[in-house]
């Protein structure tokens, strides 16, 4: 290597470390859980009113993001599901003015004909609002408000691990075809889980 070409590497790792040095460091987004709790607590749930709108379609967005098993749908299915008026549950979750979750259920059928069944989802939390108990909030309250108006049950498709924590489980010969089995769960609120295929409303097809 002649010494002209060495001394140009010699400057540029020279240059590198010093705007290393000088670049912010990142913020730490270790939250300790009285903080986790404090946000929690801090966070109202309430229905959604027309002036959210804009604000859920963005959330659903962002939340959706990064997120694994998705096509980024989601923010076109809630408001496909509104305007269809079969957005049954829709509940924003709020820090400030700011509306930093959402939850939607919707009416679902199910080849048995049973009634009175609900899909929950899309669920959405801003990605800096994750992990801090606000889904695990808008899970409950919105499962609250279906059974309140006499839902039969929910089901839900998304990650088990979540979702077994409030009450879904698996349920022999009740699917959503084309998914494998674990990811579809149901809970019910009557005691009797319907059986058959689980169809949801036609604005899940949503594209834009
Ligand atoms: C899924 C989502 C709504 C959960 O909201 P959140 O506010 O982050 O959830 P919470 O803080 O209430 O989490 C409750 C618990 O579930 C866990 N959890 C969160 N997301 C999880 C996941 N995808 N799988 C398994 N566990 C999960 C959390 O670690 C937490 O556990 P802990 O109480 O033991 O710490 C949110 O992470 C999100 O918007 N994700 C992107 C969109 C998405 O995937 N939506 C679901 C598909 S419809």
């Amino acid at each position: 290597m002649n010494r002209r070409k060495k001394i140009k590497q010699l400057l540029e790792a020279h240059a590198k470390k010093a705007n290393a040095k000088k670049a912010p460091k990142k913020k730490s987004t270790y939250i300790s859980k009285a903080d986790r709790l404090k946000l929690a607590a801090e966070a109202t749930l309430r229905n959604e009113s027309p002036a959210d709108i804009e604000q859920i379609h963005a959330v659903t967005e962002q939340a959706f993001l990064n997120a694994p098993h998705t096509e980024h749908t989601e923010q076109f299915i809630v408001k496909a599901l509104r305007d269809a008026g079969a957005l049954t549950v829709s509940l924003v979750a709020e820090h400030g003015a700011r509306v930093i979750g959402h939850v939607a259920i919707s009416p679902v059928s199910i080849s048995d004909g049973a009634a009175n069944w609900y899909g929950l989802g899309p669920i959405s939390v801003l990605p800096a609002y994750q992990g801090k108990g606000v889904g695990a909030q808008l899970m409950e309250a919105a499962l609250a408000a279906i059974a309140a108006k006499g839902a039969a049950g929910c089901v839900v498709l998304g990650d088990p691990d979540y979702y077994s924590r409030f009450g879904f489980r698996v349920v022999d010969g009740l699917v959503f075809p084309g998914v494998p089995a674990e990811y579809f769960q149901a809970r019910a609120f009557t005691g009797a889980f319907a059986h058959g295929e689980v169809s949801y409303h036609q604005a899940f097809s949503a594209q834009a």
